[in-house]
């Protein structure tokens, strides 16, 4: 079916019942032709193609470059095979189609453009930002949210989005550790596979899908310091146990395309590696799809110091398997370099045939244009919306809860809502919120208001910023101490996360701190209600404070999903998917770090002699409105066989006045490993359990090869007979572990 129509209405001569004469010579050729298999399709484009055609399909331009009249000339160049559309330029899907009718009608094999979009965490509806929605422990929410991103991204005219980053997180002071799941790379498998089929559905080429992209491969999240784009050093061991699981389970999910990133990686640019990108990549995980450089990453080559000019780096970056080069143009050498014989013609033709494809499989030859009336009323629906408030309330992580102070009485008559973040409406987008508009979002007061009982008053002194005078504090102790209850919203501004925002400290910014000291001096009762884009350092606020909630930046719904769980509307049943430290010197800081060889804590043991060395609040922490109690755990028997399969069963009974979910987590560790060390512990399974009052319930892990093996560092899955610990517990710090032994099948 062809959707095809130009601005004017006219159909011209190219566009047919059920194809388009991309080529314009009066002809169905194969690869106009919707029927023929994709693979046949590609060949037959391919053999039609000048070498400059083919260069320009490995170019990504952006809207940087400025005005119309260059885009013009740049397509009908063939310059391009891509658009990065950031913002402004390309609004709508009128836009979009006006950029590629230029390339359908106006270059000789009309080869459409692929437009990419950075659409993380929401388009126009922006859900909490990704930490946040880890922490929910439901791929299936990650599913719904992206599928509706999907939605949006591609009514706006995108065809491909940048997204999921599945970078491993150890080091909040990194800026996009906002941008990922956290410290795990089994739930990050999860999450990157639900990502994946959110944006991409099971046929990629419907209208309302758009192409995943797998970012940032590889090692970027490692980066030196936490100081965004450094470099990296990681253990071929560490990297296939930690930081490729997450891409490889995005592949599976069926993901056609990845980013190479920005960092140096253990002595070697990513965007050049050609172990990662080439041996691992292609060779054992046999991705089909296409990789494109992260922005301007080929010409970066040279301040990295391996490539002496362009001419160097795209060579390097070609060979590698960089097949698409976003924004930079090195890769205009590349005609000359094949004649000069640097460059191979056969690795260029395989670049332009893994673009091709990736068209091909999008239906971009098949539709190549955006249907411009699904634009209007397609942002903001209301499923769109209600789903923005359920995950917003979904990720919230009850940290602390003294005196059972949340949720907050419906009898409670004076709340005094204080702090810079309390009704900063644009500050709950977050970062990347894409075309995300403050005036759509939901301040925390806004929330608040329709959950106040009858008589009851809310005071609002949320006009102090980060920079507080002592005269702000003064009204904001005055407000506090006329109230029954105060709400205190603290955290970071969202410019304070994302690309290329590095802290150095882990703090709430500014003069935070001093306000939540003046009103703690009230002596009320002060329920903390964090607003961030990374784990914070807040030893302090987690002593004194009556309650803290974290809320991270919650999105367009933001205040009325974390007033649904301020106010008992919903349950709290977030938990942390990475560690929150003591101090900004412990980090990184993980749970499933390997032992040293002095374990524990004493003299000569590898401790702080100023800091604890555990966490503040550890990955998988997170309290409900009731109390859980967890028996101890059975096992099915002590020993299993290689390749068969045992359970663990424990009781957990909802001990408190109120229902409440649990979030039930298995972890296991192999006590000795002949590659190299395994974890302390590794998460392994969980399951999400809700019990009234007084309810129990048993909860029941299988456990295989599949949990049990590792990678060593040549990529081969080991699953060695021995002993190994189990524990079902409430987080990752909780819980005492059994044993079992695993043996041989002799
Ligand atoms: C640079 C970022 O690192 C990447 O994540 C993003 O997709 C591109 N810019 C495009 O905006």
């Amino acid at each position: 079916m062809i959707f095809a129509m130009n601005a004017l209405g006219i159909v011209p001569e190219i566009y047919h019942d059920g194809w388009i004469d991309f080529n314009k010579n009066g002809v169905k050729d194969v690869y106009e032709d919707p029927t023929q298999p994709v693979e046949k399709r590609v060949e037959d484009l391919l053999a039609q193609m000048k070498i400059d055609e083919k260069i320009g399909q490995l170019h990504q331009s952006t809207r940087d470059i400025g005005a119309e009249k260059i885009y013009k000339d740049q397509i009908e160049r063939g310059d391009m095979g891509s658009f990065l559309s950031g913002g402004e330029v390309i609004e709508s899907p009128k836009q979009r189609n006006a950029l590629q009718r230029m390339a359908v009608e106006g270059t000789r094999l009309g080869i459409p453009l692929i437009f990419g979009h950075d659409s993380i965490h929401g388009f126009r509806t922006i859900f909490p930002i990704p930490l946040a929605q880890a922490c929910a422990w439901e791929p299936e929410l990650f599913e719904r949210t992206q599928r509706i991103s999907a939605r949006e991204t591609a009514a706006g005219g995108n065809d491909w989005t940048f997204a999921p980053m599945v970078d491993l997180g150890r080091d909040p002071r990194w800026g996009r550790i906002a941008e990922g799941f956290g410290e795990d790379p089994w739930l990050g498998c999860l999450y990157a596979a639900a990502n994946v089929r959110g944006f991409q559905g099971t046929n990629v080429d419907a209208p309302d899908r758009v192409v995943a992209c797998m970012k940032h491969y590889v090692g970027y999240g490692a980066a030196e310091g936490g100081r965004d784009y450094n470099t990296t050093e990681i253990s071929e061991y560490t990297l296939r146990n930690f930081y490729l699981p997450q891409f490889k389970a995005g592949l599976d999910a069926g993901a056609w395309t990845f980013m190479s990133s920005f960092n140096c990686l253990s002595g070697f640019p990513a965007s050049a590696d050609r172990h990662t990108l080439n041996d691992i990549l292609r060779d054992e995980w046999k991705f089909r799809g296409f990789v494109v450089s992260d922005y301007d990453a080929v010409v970066q080559l040279i301040d990295h110091g391996v490539a002496a000019n362009e001419d160097e780096a795209a060579r390097l970056a070609i060979t590698a398997g960089v097949d698409m080069e976003m924004v930079s143009s090195n890769y205009e050498s590349l005609p000359q370099q094949i004649q000069d014989g640097k460059v191979s013609q056969a690795v260029v033709d395989e670049a332009v045939r893994r673009i091709l494809r990736v068209k091909f499989v999008k239906g971009l030859f098949d539709h190549p244009y955006a249907d411009e009336t699904l634009y209007q009323g397609a942002y903001l629906k209301p499923d769109a919306l209600a789903l923005a408030r359920e995950a917003a309330a979904k990720s919230c992580v009850l940290l602390k809860n003294e005196n059972n102070a949340l949720p907050i009485s419906k009898s409670v008559k004076k709340i005094a809502l204080i702090g810079p973040l309390g009704d900063a409406p644009g500050e709950m987008l977050g970062c990347w919120s894409s075309r995300g508009r403050p005036q759509d979002a939901v301040s925390l007061a806004a929330g608040i208001r329709p959950k106040l009982a009858p008589g009851a008053r809310l005071t609002v002194f949320a006009g102090c910023n980060l920079t507080n005078s002592t005269a702000q504090i003064s009204r904001a102790v005055a407000d506090a101490k006329a109230a029954d209850v105060v709400i205190l919203a603290l955290g970071e501004p969202r410019d304070w996360s994302g690309e290329s925002k590095s802290r150095t400290r882990l703090d709430v910014p500014g003069r935070q701190l001093e306000l939540f000291q003046a009103v703690i001096a009230t002596g009320k009762p002060v329920i903390v209600v964090l607003f961030n884009g990374r784990p914070l350092a807040i030893p302090e606020i987690g002593i004194n404070a009556t309650a803290i909630l974290e809320a991270w930046h919650p999105g367009v719904q933001g205040g009325n999903g974390v007033a649904d769980i301020l106010f008992g509307d919903a349950n709290p049943s977030g938990r942390l998917t990475i560690s929150f430290p003591y101090d900004v010197g412990q980090v990184p800081l993980y749970y499933n770090h390997y032992n040293t060889g002095r374990p524990g804590i004493g003299e000569y043991k590898g401790n702080y002699v100023d800091a604890p060395i555990t966490p503040l609040y550890p990955f998988g922490y997170g309290l409900a409105y009731t109390t859980f109690q967890y028996g101890k755990v059975q096992l099915s028997a002590d020993s299993m066989k290689l390749g068969g399969t045992l359970t663990a069963r424990v009781q957990i009974k909802n001990t408190g006045a109120r229902p409440g979910t649990e979030v039930a987590q298995l972890y296991l560790r192999d006590v000795a490993a002949s590659a190299g060390p395994r974890p302390v512990r590794e998460l392994k399974g969980f399951q999400k359990v809700q019990l009234n009052p007084g309810e129990a319930r048993d909860v029941t892990f299988t456990i295989s090869n599949r949990e049990l093996g590792y990678f060593d560092s040549a990529g081969h899955w080991l699953v060695e007979p021995g002993k190994f610990q189990v524990w079902i517990s409430k987080d990752s710090a909780s819980g005492k572990p059994v044993d079992f032994e695993l043996t041989s099948n002799q």
